[in-house]
């Protein structure tokens, strides 16, 4: 008889699989990873051999295409995820996804529509979400302790590359030089836009926003060598929500301060909250509140419920967050209802507004969403 847990293939066996992922799946007891597939097969094999996984290849589309599998899951470099999503969804399998799923929003969306056509559901890599502290702040919110949402700002940053010795994968190797490319906006910027548009109950109507080359030559992962880099570094939009509220969102990959950087403010007509992911002295997150007649912040126990099992405040952010996402993407597969949060089509809506903020800064204007009715962006170009 074929067993009730879900049965997972793994696509990518580098960094980031190891520390979130693969820790995330074999915390569930729900599921089992069964496969784990990476172009280089040594990397396959010892991955398989550290985390006890009974298959290992370097054969992506054959792991994608077996039959005994439910999900796919993907950790590969981005500009892999399209091709790989696409063969997984075309395959009849759920997937889990690191952002971004594209680089244009339309073919995000795309495959949004196809997923929810075959009756597959769909995850994004959106790591901070799944915060016991963000989750425990959208709980606040659906409670109605803010209220009418006035203002969100929103802040993903640290210092990982401000040395410009340390190695980063160039956006395009072939890209001109002549002309900023996107980086920072699009990794750090998507979870943090995805958490704007949940808190605040919307999308954005328009948005305005600038990008900067602060550090103009660094070390490429590739070649071992220095060459000018023109990416934006860092960035700063502002934006109108469709409900009213107004919103600002700042990522940088070169600004002092640790991982993950992230902070979320939310202010409303009946409460305010901070919630700062950014580890400290061995604690990766914070909760703070106010209100009308309490106007000092003060800062709040996350409940224990929005801990996985195992889960404290000192475990390191990488395995505690992804360990709530794999448990809520198995539950929403396992429950088979109509939900589906932090999925594609949350993706194509985070990616409609990178598309965007690009547009509004190589074309010094406000850009209206969505885009739809408009030429193709920029990130339709790559
Ligand atoms: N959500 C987050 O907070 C977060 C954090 C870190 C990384 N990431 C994302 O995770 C992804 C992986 O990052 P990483 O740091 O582990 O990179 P990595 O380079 O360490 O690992 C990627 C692995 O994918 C393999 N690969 C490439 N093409 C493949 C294919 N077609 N099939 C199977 N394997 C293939 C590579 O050989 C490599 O081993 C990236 O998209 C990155 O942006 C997300």
């Amino acid at each position: 008889m074929r067993e009730s847990r879900l049965r997972v293939g793994v696509l990518g066996a580098g960094a980031w699989a190891r520390s979130a992922h693969i820790p995330g799946w074999q915390r569930d007891p729900r599921c089992a990873v069964v496969a784990i597939g990476d172009v280089a097969p040594d990397r396959a094999r010892d991955c398989a051999a550290h985390f006890a996984i009974p298959e290992a290849t370097a054969d992506w589309q054959a792991l994608v295409a077996r039959p005994d599998l439910d999900v796919i899951d993907i950790v590969t470099p981005s500009h892999t995820h399209l091709a790989l999503a696409t063969t997984a969804l075309e395959a009849g399998k759920h997937v889990l996804c690191e952002k971004p799923v594209a680089y244009d929003f339309r073919e995000t969306r795309r495959l949004a529509a196809l997923a929810r056509e075959r009756g597959l559901k769909t995850k994004l890599g959106f790591t901070f979400r799944y915060s016991p502290g963000v989750q425990y702040a959208k709980s606040l919110i659906d409670e109605g302790f803010v209220g009418r949402p006035f203002i969100f700002n929103g802040y993903e940053q640290n210092s990982q590359w401000l040395d410009p010795q340390n190695p980063l994968r160039q956006v395009d190797p072939d890209a001109d030089q002549a002309t900023l490319q996107t980086s920072s906006l699009e990794g750090y910027g998507a979870p943090i836009i995805d958490i704007g548009h949940w808190w605040v109950g919307a999308d954005y109507a328009r948005v305005v926003g600038t990008m900067r080359n602060f550090i103009p030559e660094r070390m490429v992962r590739a070649t071992g060598r220095m060459m000018r880099m023109n990416i934006d570094d860092g960035d700063i939009f502002l934006g109108e929500y469709t409900n009213g509220a107004i919103g600002s969102i700042q990522t940088s990959f070169v600004t002092i301060g640790n991982y993950p950087g992230i902070e979320a403010r939310l202010y409303g007509e009946r409460g305010a909250i901070i919630c700062r992911l950014v580890e400290e002295f061995g604690v990766a997150e914070t909760v703070r509140l106010a209100t009308p007649d309490g106007v000092e912040f003060k800062e709040v126990a996350i409940p224990p419920r929005f801990y996985p099992p195992g889960g404290h405040p000192r475990e390191s952010w990488r395995s505690l967050f992804y360990a709530n996402l794999i448990a809520d993407f198995a539950g929403e597969i396992l429950d088979g209802g109509e939900r589906n949060a932090g999925g594609f089509a949350d993706g194509a809506r985070v990616q409609e507004t990178i598309n965007a903020v690009e547009r509004s800064f190589h074309e010094r204007r406000w850009v209206d969403l969505p885009l739809d009715g408009e030429a193709p962006g920029r990130g339709a170009a790559r």
